[in-house]
């Protein structure tokens, strides 16, 4: 297998603290190179000290990350809501009713709209970094449709989630009980070979507490494992049952009680911020000081969906973590990177070490601190994915 050198990089951030040369998470390595074989990260280190390749590739000095882990995002959708984000803006409330206006459009659209609409977000989410993304059904409500969305996303990534619970669907208004039991029955059945995991919204105007429990009771026993829309509009008992049920992660986690926070602090459910939809949606903040002070491993992720949170750019969502959730500039970065792998249970991912996926974005900065330094700046100047430049 052919090897690449990918030399004189100013500042490396690898996340593995037994290589940097300092202290702390981010395992910095000053003058560093990397040598891909194939797909995968096969040496690191200070460039001085690189092994031969059968090419070369000259960084300038930039700083390299590993690519972004985006760990959750809603891409399989059809249409926009400008008209529901003007009237937002001009004070009415974001409620999980706006979801409606998606599944129609989502229904409506073909096997190729949808596929040309991920592919869209796809590619401008790898231009700012993303080598790594999960991605999400919700949008249909059918079993029909649900199983389409995933089927359509598994073409591009193995992290899948089944959210046929996102909220009840239209159809079923007048019986809620009806529609659990066929997101957890036979809509279940067909959308399980095609997904990894099983989410939920548990949250006042989608699914109770017991609705959630019965839904990843229900994939668990069909081999999904678990993850949680949580507390993102009120307090409620989304994260508890995230860490009574081993979720992988519990997302938002916006409105959280000191119990709460005990409970992700001593479970090995990642708590996943998603600035973008308090951006977008003018909330306020989660604090990830607190989750994290607490012990609680922590997460970034985009939540890109035309609704709460329309972007696709973890950049945007790492100044905005530093600027208003109490991060620091490696905070972020960490979180971004190496917690959104810990949110999809990877170690091949997020990480830039011998064994890992050769994925890097090279910077237009002297260091990862200007991501939220210089924000609103296109700094992700080059994507390796795969142990291929692309972008
Ligand atoms: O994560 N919270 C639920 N689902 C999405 C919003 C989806 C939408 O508004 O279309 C979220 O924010
Ligand atoms: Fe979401």
């Amino acid at each position: 297998m052919s090897t690449t050198l990918v030399t004189n990089i100013g500042t490396l951030v690898t996340n593995d603290p037994a290589q940097g040369t300092g202290t702390g998470p981010l395992g910095l390595i000053p003058n560093a190179a990397v040598v891909m074989e194939g797909d995968r990260i096969a040496w690191v280190g200070e460039a001085a000290a690189a092994p031969a390749a059968d090419t070369s590739y000259d960084a300038r000095g930039r700083a390299a990350i590993p690519g972004f882990v985006d760990s959750h995002s809603h891409l399989v959708f059809a249409g926009d809501r400008t008209e529901e984000f003007n009237a937002r803006m001009s004070g009415r409330a974001y409620s999980a009713g706006g979801i409606r206006t998606t599944v129609a459009a989502t229904r409506a659209a073909s096997d190729e709209a949808l596929e040309a609409n991920l592919t869209h977000y796809l590619r401008e989410a790898l231009r700012q970094g993303t080598t790594t993304f999960e991605t999400k059904s919700g949008y249909g409500l059918t079993t029909h449709d649900e199983a389409r969305a995933l089927r359509i996303a598994s073409a591009h990534t193995d992290e899948v989630t089944y959210l046929g619970a996102h909220i009840v669907s239209p159809d079923y208004a007048d019986d809620p009980a009806a529609y659990v039991a066929l997101v957890t029955g036979d809509m279940l059945d067909a959308c399980a070979p095609h997904a990894r995991w099983i989410d939920v919204f548990c949250e006042k105007g989608a699914f109770d507490g017991d609705q959630a429990r019965a839904v990843l009771t229900a994939g668990k026993a069909k081999g999904l494992h678990p993850r949680v829309h949580a507390n993102q509009l009120g307090h409620g008992p989304g994260v508890q049952l995230a860490a009574e049920l081993d979720a992988a992660s519990a997302d938002h986690c916006t409105h959280l009680t000191d119990a709460d926070v005990d409970a992700l602090a001593n479970s090995r459910t990642v708590a996943t911020l998603l600035p973008g939809a308090e951006f977008s949606t003018r909330a306020a903040w989660p604090d990830a000081r607190r989750l994290i002070d607490a012990g609680a491993t922590v997460a970034l992720s985009t939540d890109c969906n035309p609704g709460s949170s329309f972007t696709s750019s973890m950049p945007f969502c790492i100044a905005l973590a530093v600027r208003d959730m109490g991060m620091t500039p490696d905070e972020a970065l960490w979180s971004a990177t190496a917690g959104g792998a810990a949110a999809l249970r990877r170690t091949d991912v997020g990480r830039v070490a011998p064994g890992a996926r050769a994925d890097l974005a090279l910077l237009d900065a002297p260091s990862h601190v200007h991501l939220a330094y210089r924000p609103g700046v296109p700094l992700v100047a080059e994507v390796w994915h795969r142990g291929v430049r692309t972008a």
